[in-house]
């Protein structure tokens, strides 16, 4: 059910944030490796995005963004002890699916404008004013704490389908397999070269905005 590429993609994007966290903690020696794991998240949904329309079935926009009344109608399936049979994300997966990619471009969006006030400043934070690039801290502080509360929601989530409905959501997201009623709801094909040929636009495309940002004019660079 699950293709390769996003498996990866969710594994990769996990193991980002952690590492995010902990260099965040870590103080500020850690604070180059801090924006590497950033840019890496970012290259990820970007990847994500693109795949969200040019990937594998189940991975598709458009197989899980639905509109409100499917998603309303979810609500009172996924408070039953009923296990799910759902093949793909179901409507509200789906939909948080898309506030992921978006927390995460904020917390890496803001990071490239903002400065620690010690040794580090973002490729960014020169082409603004310090009270703005202020502001984009409190932000960059703030949305994290936001993506806290919906990486936790998210795990209390797969553990009531585990523990209260009987369903294993973890295994499909490692091994892409899922027992299907009718074989003809699996996917042919992880479509891995095609992935592997976005993932390296995404990488490219994050590459060059940190590259290619403008240079500090000798005055914003001195003060
Ligand atoms: C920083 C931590 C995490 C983040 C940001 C995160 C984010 C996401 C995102 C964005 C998706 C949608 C995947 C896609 O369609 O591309 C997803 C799905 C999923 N995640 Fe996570 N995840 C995190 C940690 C975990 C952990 C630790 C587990 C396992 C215990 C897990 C299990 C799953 C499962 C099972 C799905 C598929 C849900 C479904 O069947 O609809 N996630 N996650
Ligand atoms: C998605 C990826 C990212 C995550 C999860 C993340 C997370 C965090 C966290 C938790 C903090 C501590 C915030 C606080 O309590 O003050 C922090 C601080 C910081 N981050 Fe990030 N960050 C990410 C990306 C980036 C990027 C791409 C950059 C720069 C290019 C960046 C630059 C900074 C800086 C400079 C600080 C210190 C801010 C201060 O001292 O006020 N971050 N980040």
């Amino acid at each position: 059910m699950w293709d390769f590429p996003t498996r990866a993609f969710h594994w990769l994007l996990a193991l980002s944030l952690c590492g995010s966290w902990a260099t965040a903690e870590a103080g500020f020696e850690w604070i180059d490796t801090h924006d590497l794991l950033g840019y890496f998240a970012l290259s990820l949904v970007l990847f994500r995005l693109l795949w969200g329309f040019f990937g594998a079935r189940y991975a598709r926009f458009s197989n899980f963004l639905t509109g409100p009344r499917r998603v309303l109608a979810t609500l009172p399936k996924l408070f039953s002890r009923q296990p799910s049979e759902d093949v793909g994300h179901n409507p509200i997966g789906g939909w948080s699916t898309l506030l992921f990619l978006i927390l995460v471009t904020i917390q890496a969006g803001t990071g490239l404008f903002i400065s620690d006030d010690v040794m580090h400043v973002g490729p960014y934070n020169h082409t603004i004013s310090s009270s703005l690039a202020g502001q984009l801290a409190q932000i960059h502080h703030l949305n994290f704490t936001a993506l806290q509360v919906f990486v936790a929601i998210h795990l209390l989530a797969i553990a009531w389908y585990r523990f209260g409905k009987g369903t294993n959501l973890v295994g499909p997201m490692l091994t892409g397999k899922k027992q299907l009623q009718d074989a003809a709801l699996g996917i042919a094909s992880s479509q891995t070269l095609k992935a592997l040929l976005l993932a390296a636009v995404a990488a490219a495309a994050v590459t060059a905005l940190i590259q290619f940002a403008p240079e500090p004019t000798f005055d914003e660079f001195m003060f």
